[in-house]
């Protein structure tokens, strides 16, 4: 849905994209992390058919964003990282007014900003102006608004900064809804957790390079060497636990969490954590359980990326 080749944006004096290359398929939720600075609304902009590459290519749903523009944006929602001001314009107008643009038939209008509405639950305030909307509720408003031409293509800059945490929440439960509803996702974000839930694919972007890009477990596979699993023993046992898990030839570091258990990280597949568990019984360890701790999306990014921006 989203194919990006060797994309490259230099402004003046920064080299804002350096050469980026990612697929993004249909249905796919993508992630695109990245620090302050390092390129994503520019990249964005791009694919929005708003800014001009200066070399590479990049085709939404087969169409060229720079020779077939027009295409492109029948196809794209675009969510911006900055809300515009429309404070003079009702709820129902500011849609009206886009639906408009994107040449909606009046008659069909009236049904469409009524289910766009529902759907990121704004329906109370459809007569309300939008100077009156909270941050949280103008963040829905301008979602609604990149729904009500029924895009395939999602592409949203950001859509949860400066939100409170209920506010994120609900503006997930808007995103997987529209999982559900097969839309192709691309979301930009610098706060990772908040996607981890649900992109399937992530590319973290840092200093205008993609340092890595593809399936969220596979990215996790590659960039973490071994498992951290954490046993649980019997307090009275937890330093000859510790000291024998240290005798194993595969673990690397063992260290002791409250008074039961130990966070052992092991140096070998997971398939081969059970020559670790029978190795703790044979020391006489009486070991309750065994559990693998799930690297995080948090720890792939402060692995790849160095904390430079341009
Ligand atoms: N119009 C512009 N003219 C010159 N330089 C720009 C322009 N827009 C962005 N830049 C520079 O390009 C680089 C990338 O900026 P961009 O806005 O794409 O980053 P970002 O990843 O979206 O950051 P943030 O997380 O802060 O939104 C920055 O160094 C920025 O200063
Ligand atoms: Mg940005």
């Amino acid at each position: 849905m989203i194919r990006v080749n060797n994309l490259v944006k230099h402004y003046k004096r920064v080299q804002a994209v350096d050469g980026i290359t990612f697929h993004v398929e249909e249905g796919d939720i993508f992630g695109f992390i990245g620090p302050n600075g390092a390129g994503k609304t520019t990249t964005i902009k791009m694919l929005a058919t708003l800014l001009l590459p200066t070399s590479g290519s990049a085709q939404i749903g087969g169409y060229d964003v720079v020779s077939e523009s027009d295409k492109v944006r029948q196809m794209l929602g675009y969510m911006p990282d900055y809300f515009g001001v429309y404070n003079d314009l009702k709820v129902w107008e500011y849609l009206d007014f886009f639906a408009a643009a994107y040449k909606i038939p009046r008659t069909r209008r009236v049904g469409i900003i009524d289910d766009v509405l529902v759907l990121t639950d704004l329906t109370v305030k459809k007569d309300a102006f939008v100077a009156e909307l909270s941050k949280g509720m103008k963040q829905r408003l301008c979602l609604a608004r990149t729904l009500i031409h029924n895009p395939k293509v999602l592409i949203l800059d950001e859509p949860a900064s400066g939100l409170d945490p209920r506010a994120r929440i609900e503006m997930r439960e808007l995103l997987k809804e529209l999982k559900r509803m097969g839309k192709t996702v691309f979301i930009s974000s610098h706060i990772l957790t908040e996607l981890s839930d649900f992109c399937n694919k992530v590319g973290i972007i840092e200093a205008g390079h993609m340092v890595v890009s593809g399936a969220v477990d596979e990215i996790l596979q590659a960039v973490s060497q071994g498992q951290l699993v954490t046993l649980s023993v019997p307090a009275e046992q937890l330093e000859a636990a510790a000291a024998a898990a240290q005798r194993h030839a595969k673990v690397l570091n063992v260290e002791t969490k409250g008074s039961t258990e130990l966070e052992v990280h092991f140096d070998g597949h997971l398939d081969d954590l059970s020559e670790l568990m029978q190795h703790m019984l044979a020391e006489g360890i009486k070991v309750r359980s065994m559990k693998e701790s799930v690297n995080s999306l948090e720890d792939i990014f402060m692995k790849v990326t160095k904390g430079q921006v341009n």
